[in-house]
């Protein structure tokens, strides 16, 4: 038997208490049933959100809150910004495209974070530009964008919102949306909210509310006016993602337990942790400045490739972390410690890296990984 550990940065680990609740029978989406249900669940993502207003809650994977966010709030046309320092700023340039907005990248070396100096120079020489697309964390290359900071140069602007793909940084960094003037939030559920994938959340503020009444762009399943006014009803548009719901307020339940300032410690120690031990390990971080609490990007060792290491790792030892993607599918790997993730999945993760190198013929000192990530795990 080989036993399995999921450390890839989405999907992530499901916990029992979601899971029981998700094997109860289903409920009726437009019956009494489901009210306290949906209700709970907008309140607990008002709380993760840390925002004052309704979350809107999509039957559809992170994506889908992208496109959302972009034909929800923008028309043809509009000059827009996308920050692309990975493979899913990437994705931000594409579906602008799709919707015929005029989308000006800021191109980020993969590894680096995006400069708000480079984002305050742009939007003072252009102000008509209305809106600026981001990832919080850049799951590709392991990267933290500085939403505070950008946060405070958009808000700075009347006519430009703030959008940011949170889908794999919430919980993983503290994101204060209404304090600190985020517009468009998007997150997902087989991220950090340690659920199965199927449902998207998209935070709103007012500001964006506002574009929202001006967009032009082509819609139908994504309506978020109509969600807003269908979630105000404890309903949904179409159908509701019931079993996917309960879950979500059985992990929101776990997160609140725990409380949130410490879910941000935990995995800023567990990320602390994996840096330190695989720079034990003498590799080095791909991330070469504000790397993300939610998932490590490490570089493969000169000549070892690093496909290999996950494919060795997920055969030999049943644990999946995650490889490279686009142009440094091969260089790198990434070991997340997001969600349901605590001291032990660092350890399983260090171990199984170790063993792997070892095994690849790679000069490794077994249990030096391991020593440097107990030092931290311990405080
Ligand atoms: C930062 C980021 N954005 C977007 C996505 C896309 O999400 P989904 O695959 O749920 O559509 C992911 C998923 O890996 C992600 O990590």
């Amino acid at each position: 038997m080989l036993k399995l550990y999921l450390l890839a940065p989405g999907p992530t680990p499901v916990p029992s208490e979601a899971l029981l609740a998700m094997a109860m029978p289903i409920i009726h989406h437009r019956s009494p049933d489901f009210t306290p249900v949906l209700d709970a669940a907008k309140n607990g993502l008002k709380w993760l959100y840390q925002t004052k207003n309704d979350v809107l809650i999509l039957c559809s994977t992170g994506t889908g809150g992208m496109v959302g966010a972009v034909n929800n709030f923008f028309s043809p046309g509009d000059k827009v910004l996308t920050v692309n320092g990975g493979k899913f700023g990437e994705r931000w340039t594409k579906i602008c495209k799709a919707y015929g907005l005029q989308a000006e990248e800021i191109i980020v070396e993969w590894g680096y974070a995006v400069k708000p100096e480079t984002i305050e120079a742009k939007l003072k020489n252009d102000p008509s530009i209305k809106g600026v697309f981001v990832q919080a964390s850049e799951t590709s290359t392991g990267v933290y964008h500085d939403i505070e900071a950008l946060a405070k140069i958009v808000r700075k602007y009347e006519n430009t919102i703030l959008i940011v793909d949170a889908i794999s940084a919430i919980v993983a960094h503290d994101l204060r949306m209404d304090e600190w003037g985020i517009d468009v939030m998007i997150g997902g559920s087989q991220k950090g909210v340690m659920l199965p994938p199927g449902l998207a959340f998209v935070g709103i503020s007012e500001k964006a509310w506002k574009f929202s009444e001006k967009s032009k762009c082509p819609r139908f399943y994504f309506n978020f006016k109509k969600e807003r006014e269908n979630l105000a009803k404890n309903q949904t548009n179409f159908t509701s993602p019931v079993t996917l719901i309960i879950g979500l307020n059985e992990s929101i339940k776990l997160l609140q337990k725990e409380g949130l300032e410490n879910v941000f410690k935990r995995h800023e120690r567990l990320a602390n942790a994996t840096r330190a031990a695989v720079k034990a390990l003498g590799l080095e971080l791909y991330s070469k400045e504000s790397p993300s609490n939610s998932v490590t990007a490490v570089c493969a060792p000169a000549g070892i490739d690093g496909q290999a290491i996950y494919k060795n790792l997920r055969e030999k030892y049943g644990i999946t972390a995650a490889g490279g993607q686009d142009h440094v599918k091969g260089k790198i790997f990434r070991i997340a410690h997001l969600g349901y993730a605590d001291t032990f999945d660092v350890i399983i993760a260090i171990a199984g890296l170790e063993m792997v190198l070892k095994g690849m013929g790679h000069p490794v000192k077994l249990g030096a990984g391991v020593a440097a990530a107990e030092e931290l795990l311990m405080s």
